[in-house]
């Protein structure tokens, strides 16, 4: 195991009709002039947010509010975030929403404190030193930004996809309530799970030796995951099922099943470049990438990929040809993403073959190589781009 440090101080209150305690949590942490940050509507539809304000209001803290963060949420929208948190005089930032809203939320926080243009930060040209506080309020179990310490953001010109990264940035407390997933589409259900999921996988394949402990807690979240989606797809209103899922999301993105651990990162490098591109989501990208890249990586570590067929899809050992398991558990992944609904292939996800050389472009790997599991060229990207826009079932 290599050494590491951990270090995640979010405060996760847990539960059914936590949101209700949102204000008193606001104060605990500092904030007396909040700005409330959202999404497209689905936070007003469902009442949440009325919710929200009455429990602000019973604390007796001001608050102005910003709607309109959308799926990638763009650049656009967090500048004018932070020209309201100026002018206001904004302490603390509240997201209302997912990984987008609390994506969006941590940009703008960053951002109120730093003297430039906050997409310093995106392009590695600045590091985050000092960010105003954020909480959450969870309406999605999928991007694990309410126990992460980072935020990716899309820059509207040329649709660029980039992330950002600081303890600074990890939200101060989040609010998970189970039920409050319940109104989410079949479809964004199940792209959460997927990418809750990936989190864990991109962990999973590492390079460091005996490491058990992780090795367990991974397989513990993706064996959850691949139990309780299928019942939330069926029953949206299943409440454990949902309260399953939220934690595993919180667990397999705030960097404990990670430690002491090299990791890889890179589907998700490719991802974010799909999601740029065509605007869908997340999960969804990742659905059509992450068993096109194992594909192209299992033979590095044969056994790694046959230990993850059978512990977390039950696959038989073949001690004798375990690459045989290996293959088996990479198409019984993708069975799986296929029958909760996910796209499996570039038509299904909307993307065109003709359009890898862009997408490899946008990488910028140039003639160096990605870091990870095992470390990719550019060629070696655009493979993985064919394999995922011809897979099939
Ligand atoms: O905008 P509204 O109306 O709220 O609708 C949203 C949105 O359309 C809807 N939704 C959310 N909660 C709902 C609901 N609809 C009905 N009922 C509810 N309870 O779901 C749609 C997707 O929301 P979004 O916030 O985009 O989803 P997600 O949490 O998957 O976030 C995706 C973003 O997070 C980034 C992704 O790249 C993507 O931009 N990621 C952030 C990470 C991080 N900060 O640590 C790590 C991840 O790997 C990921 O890259
Ligand atoms: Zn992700």
């Amino acid at each position: 195991m290599d050494n590491f440090n951990f270090y995640s101080p979010t405060e996760f209150v847990f539960g059914r009709g936590r949101e209700t305690e949102c204000g008193r949590y606001v104060r605990k942490f500092g904030g007396s002039k909040v700005l409330i940050h959202y999404g497209g509507g689905s936070a007003v539809k469902s009442g949440l947010l009325t919710k929200v304000k009455a429990s602000l209001d019973a604390e007796g803290i001001s608050y102005e509010e910003l709607g309109g963060v959308q799926p990638n949420p763009r650049d656009t929208l967090v500048y004018k975030g932070i020209d309201l948190c100026r002018s206001r005089g904004i302490d603390f930032i509240l997201a209302v929403g997912g990984g987008s809203v609390i994506d969006s939320a941590k940009a703008i926080a960053m951002g109120v404190c730093y003297d430039g243009d906050f997409w310093d930060f995106y392009c590695g040209k600045s590091r985050i030193e000092k960010a105003l506080p954020v909480g959450v309020v969870l309406t999605i179990a999928a991007a694990g930004s309410e126990g992460s310490g980072n935020s990716v953001i899309t820059k509207e010109e040329g649709m660029i996809k980039r992330g950002a990264g600081s303890d600074n940035i990890r939200p101060r407390f989040s609010v998970l309530d189970p039920e409050l997933t319940c109104t989410l589409p079949a479809y964004q259900t199940a792209c959460g799970a997927t990418d809750i999921m990936a989190h864990v996988f991109e962990r999973y394949f590492t390079n460091t030796k005996e490491v058990e402990i992780t090795d367990r807690l991974c397989e513990a979240v993706l064996i959850t995951m691949v139990r309780e989606t299928p019942r939330v797809i069926k029953d949206p209103n299943n409440y454990e099922a949902r309260a399953n899922i939220m934690w595993a999301g919180t667990v397999a993105h705030n960097g404990i099943v990670g430690v002491g651990r090299s990791q890889d990162w890179n589907s998700h490098g490719l991802e974010h470049e799909l999601s740029g591109l065509y605007d869908c989501a997340h999960g969804a990208g990742l659905a059509v990438i992450m068993p096109s890249w194992m594909e192209f990586v299992y033979k590095h570590d044969v056994m790694r990929f046959a230990q993850m067929a059978e512990r977390v899809f039950g696959c038989a050992m073949h001690y004798d040809d375990p690459e045989s398991t290996a293959v088996e558990g990479i198409k019984r992944f993708r069975e799986f993403l296929h029958s909760i609904g996910m796209p499996i292939n570039f038509a299904e996800l909307g993307a065109s073959e003709e359009d890898i050389p862009v997408l490899v472009e946008k990488l910028g790997v140039g003639d160096g190589k990605r870091w990870g599991f095992v470390q990719l060229s550019a060629e070696d990207c655009a493979e993985i781009y064919r394999i995922a826009a011809r897979a099939s079932l």
